[in-house]
């Protein structure tokens, strides 16, 4: 089945903060956004993989993908949001592509197995993403007083990651149906509660982290670093 890789990267990593945005950062050898995009061009042989990036970074990305020999990587201009990044990719998507999948550039560690699970549980049902169960006792906070509400049921919990996969057509249409609503949201996954799609959980992976903090940071420094 065609299908395209989405790739937002078009924040700026404030909660890393620093002056260049993390995807940008080069670790071992090659930036963060390259390392993902090699995971991906691994996996699957995509129809094309389309990054959202802001457009005083187009260059250094073309001059790294040269490099690394990722033939079609496309780019577009990001947005202020992450959704608003991705809608930006999603409206340039070939229309020979069914499928798109979406993915962090700020998630370099997924394995090429975990991007063919969940593009192949997206087939069955339509959307599919792969999550974790939730290890921690999770509580519901008043957020004025800082005091407990209530603790969640844990084990119906999962925490999402990327890759995320749908059907390009249901994903435009509930871009459509959202408008402004679209912006808020952090995920594709969410574009569908309460809408009746099954998205289906596919067991993510511990290591699929998203860089956000300098400790995530140092991790993805030791992991490839042996990985080199
Ligand atoms: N992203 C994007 N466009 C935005 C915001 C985020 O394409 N306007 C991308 C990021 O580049 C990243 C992914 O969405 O690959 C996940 O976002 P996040 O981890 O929140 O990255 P940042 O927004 O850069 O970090 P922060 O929230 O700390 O500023
Ligand atoms: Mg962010």
């Amino acid at each position: 089945m065609r299908t395209s890789a989405l790739v937002p990267a078009a924040g700026k990593g404030a909660r890393l903060g620093s002056k260049i945005p993390k995807q940008f950062l080069v670790v071992s050898g090659k930036p963060i956004l390259i390392w993902t995009l090699e995971t991906l061009a691994k996996a699957y042989p995509f129809q094309e993989i389309i990054v959202a990036a802001d457009p005083s970074r187009h260059t250094f990305i073309q001059k790294w993908t040269r490099k690394a020999r990722l033939g079609s990587v496309r780019l577009v201009r990001g947005g202020a949001t992450r959704s608003e990044s991705v809608r930006r990719a999603l409206e340039s998507v070939s229309p020979k592509s069914q499928y798109v999948l979406v993915h962090d550039a700020a998630r370099p560690l997924a394995s090429p197995a975990l991007i063919q699970k969940t593009l192949l549980a997206a087939r069955k049902t339509g959307g599919a993403i792969c999550a974790i169960p939730e290890s921690s006792t999770v509580k519901r906070v008043n957020l004025k007083t800082k005091t407990i509400l209530k603790t969640e049921d844990r084990s119906q919990l999962y925490l999402a990651q990327t890759p995320q996969v749908f059907k390009k057509e249901k994903l435009l249409e509930r871009y459509r149906q959202l408008g402004a609503k679209a912006a808020l949201l952090t995920d594709e996954a969410s574009f569908f509660d309460g809408t009746g799609l099954s998205v289906k959980i596919v067991e993510g992976e511990p290591m699929n982290i998203k860089i956000t903090t300098s400790e995530d940071l140092e991790r993805f420094k030791l992991v490839a670093g042996k990985r080199k």
